[in-house]
């Protein structure tokens, strides 16, 4: 096992987050594409494990400054994944060491680019990405919001520690139509798949829904909201983490459309 740079080959497993085999991540649609393409010019850098051709692993960080948590000469951890679902894809690859491979491999990088240190993000809950991994890999928590918890590895003393940027606006609700807001910022393909999911149920009831979708990579309109993913029917939030299903959020949004005065 190696770790290399993305690259021409690695860029379509990278993109469906290693999962080419899964239909569910098909519906997120080109977002993640968009939002690559759109990044990879601000400084996103992507590592990938690579074993006999086939991708196992893959970590993506971005300068704090273009990522959802303030800061500054940081580096920020989006996200790290090595594939883990037994019997699909590469299989289960978990626990032979190569995420901590990949997370030094982007350390060193980013130390070579002189920045004062990384930041990384997890859940505090024994799941998905959990903050204890990066705790146990020499990481310490600096912020918290919900079940986001923020940690970081300074490198020198002069380093900042960073801060999570907080919600700042919540979506209205619709005016005699239910009003289904996805703010989608297109690097996290479950995120991605949940907004068209929400797309699709919304067009399904006709014009007694209206759907925006807010674009927040385009960092102005991130900062006005203050967080970069999230769907609100009529103004209330949808716990997105485990991305709901098409048939969930149609239920959900069908007792709003059940309420609308005719
Ligand atoms: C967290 C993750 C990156 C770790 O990668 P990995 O290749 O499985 O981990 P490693 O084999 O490099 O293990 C490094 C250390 O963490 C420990 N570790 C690994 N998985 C662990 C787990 N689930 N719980 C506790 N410790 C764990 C290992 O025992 C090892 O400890 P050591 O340093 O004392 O030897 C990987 O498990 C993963 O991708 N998890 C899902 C994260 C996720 O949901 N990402 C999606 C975000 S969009």
């Amino acid at each position: 096992m190696e770790i290399v740079d993305l690259s021409k080959e690695t860029l379509g497993p990278y993109l469906v987050c290693l999962e080419d085999w899964s239909e569910d991540l098909k519906e997120a649609g080109n977002r993640k594409e968009i939002w690559y393409k759109r990044m990879k010019d601000k400084g996103l850098r992507v590592k990938m494990a690579v074993e006999n051709g086939k991708a196992l692993g893959m970590i993506q960080y971005v300068p704090i400054e273009a990522a959802f948590a303030e800061g500054r000469d940081l580096y920020f951890i989006h996200c790290i994944w090595v594939h883990g679902h037994k019997g699909k894809g590469v299989g289960n690859v978990q626990k032979r060491g190569i995420g901590k491979a990949l997370l030094h491999a982007a350390e060193e990088d980013v130390r070579g680019m002189g920045k004062t240190g990384v930041a990384a993000w997890g859940v505090w809950l024994p799941f998905w990405m959990r903050a204890s991994w990066f705790r146990k890999q020499g990481y310490t928590k600096v912020d918290r919001d919900g079940m986001a918890v923020l940690l970081w590895k300074p490198f020198s003393q002069d380093a900042v520690p960073p801060r999570w940027i907080r919600m700042k606006k919540k979506p209205d609700k619709g005016e005699g139509r239910v009003r289904v807001t996805a703010l989608c910022s297109g690097w996290c393909q479950v995120q991605n798949m949940t907004c068209e999911r929400a797309r699709r149920a919304s067009a399904a009831f006709g014009d007694k829904v209206e759907f925006c979708e807010v674009d927040t990579s385009d960092r102005a309109t991130y900062l006005e909201w203050g967080i970069p993913d999230g769907l609100f029917i009529d103004g209330k939030s949808v716990v997105t983490g485990p991305p709901p299903s098409y048939q969930k959020i149609m239920k959900k949004i069908a007792k709003k459309v059940s309420k609308l005065k005719t």
